[in-house]
């Protein structure tokens, strides 16, 4: 039996994902590695869902957005049968290494698979929410922002001819990436996120003021998970169990926009972009992080960098061991969120 490198793609979707698949299948050929891609996550590793992966089966997928290796959010270390089956299907699909492109919780589940079952892992880091520690971005992140970009700037004309509070809630889970970036590139008005709790008083004041001013209308970008500061936590113990589920989060944009009309007696419209974020062709610099990230990954395996993960700072391409990435998130850098105050009210 060969000794096959395997691939797996864990935890939600994200663009850019396909073009590791094809990095990694190309990288390994150079090297007369096979690869095996392990359907559906750590699923396909239980169940034995695993096929090769050919320079064929890859060609011209790098633009597509998705995974054709499919995703799961299973976790392999819940269960000791799920453990028994992965022993046995990495014994028969002939598997001497594997690459796992992830978010944060299957980077997490990559660690201990390396630290407590022994398997030598390599991980990739892949979101939507750019929240993973070790690289300074992940791919599918600027494909999110383009897309919540074009968004705030369509919502501005009609906002701006109705005289309208526009709120727009965007993911990106525990922290508010993608909200700066995309509130900054669309020139919103007020940003809300995680790392800086809000008071729903001093967004009223400031888009009063504005009004006073003549503007007549305004952008509020709110992430997922931005909530009130505890001085003005107007949230009923319902609403804050429906909103903040830690598997699925959404719905703190309505409440905000609720608030502004009862307290600012303001128009307001919410609208929630959703997966729509996370769908669709990935943007050019995705493709080349993904592809980037993906011929690194191999490269570590082929120098026996296991337990690490590949990550991208500033220029460069760098090694990661997981042990730093896993468990947390990576908050917003304050100059950036610095930069987009700047430019409230
Ligand atoms: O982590 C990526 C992400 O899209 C988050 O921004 C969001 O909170 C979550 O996944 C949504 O997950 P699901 O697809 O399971 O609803």
């Amino acid at each position: 039996m060969e000794n096959y490198l395997g691939l797996l793609t864990g935890g939600g979707d994200c663009p850019g994902l396909n073009a590791v698949i094809r990095a990694v299948v190309r990288r390994a050929m150079q090297e007369k590695i096979p690869v095996m891609g392990i359907h559906a996550g750590w699923q396909g590793l239980i169940a034995g869902d695993i096929k090769p992966l050919t320079r064929y089966s890859v060609a011209g997928i790098q633009y597509k957005g998705g995974t054709i290796l499919g995703t799961s959010r299973r976790n392999p270390l819940e269960e000791e049968e799920g453990l028994q089956k992965i022993r046995d299907n990495w014994k028969k699909y002939g598997l001497n290494s594997l690459i796992v492109a992830g978010g944060n919780g299957t980077l997490s589940g990559a660690l201990r698979m390396w630290q407590t079952q022994g398997y030598p892992i390599v991980g990739v880091p892949k979101t939507i929410d750019n929240d993973i520690f070790g690289t300074d971005y992940t791919f599918g992140f600027d494909t999110a922002v383009t897309i919540a970009t074009e968004a705030i700037d369509r919502l501005h004309t009609t906002a701006e001819a109705q005289h309208r509070v526009m709120v727009v809630e965007v993911m990106g889970r525990h922290t508010g990436w993608i909200a700066t970036q995309a509130g900054i590139a669309g020139g919103a008005d007020i940003i809300l996120i995680p790392e800086k709790p809000f008071r729903i008083s001093q967004i009223c004041e400031m888009l009063l003021k504005r009004k006073e001013m003549g503007r007549n209308f305004s952008i509020l970008v709110v992430a997922e998970d931005a909530r009130p500061h505890p001085d003005e936590d107007y949230l009923t113990d319902e609403e804050k169990e429906r909103i903040f589920k830690e598997e699925r989060l959404g719905g703190i944009g309505a409440i905000v926009g609720r608030w502004i009309e009862e307290r600012a007696h303001l128009s307001a419209r919410v609208t929630v972009l959703g997966h729509i974020q996370r769908g669709g062709t990935p943007t050019a610099f995705d493709r080349v992080l993904a592809t980037r990230l993906g011929v690194h990954a191999v490269e570590m395996v082929l120098r026996g960098e296991f337990g690490r993960m590949a990550g991208v700072r500033g220029m460069d391409m760098v090694s990661v061991p997981l042990e730093e990435v896993a468990d947390k998130a990576k908050p917003v850098n304050a100059e950036l969120y610095r930069v987009a105050e700047i430019f409230f009210g």
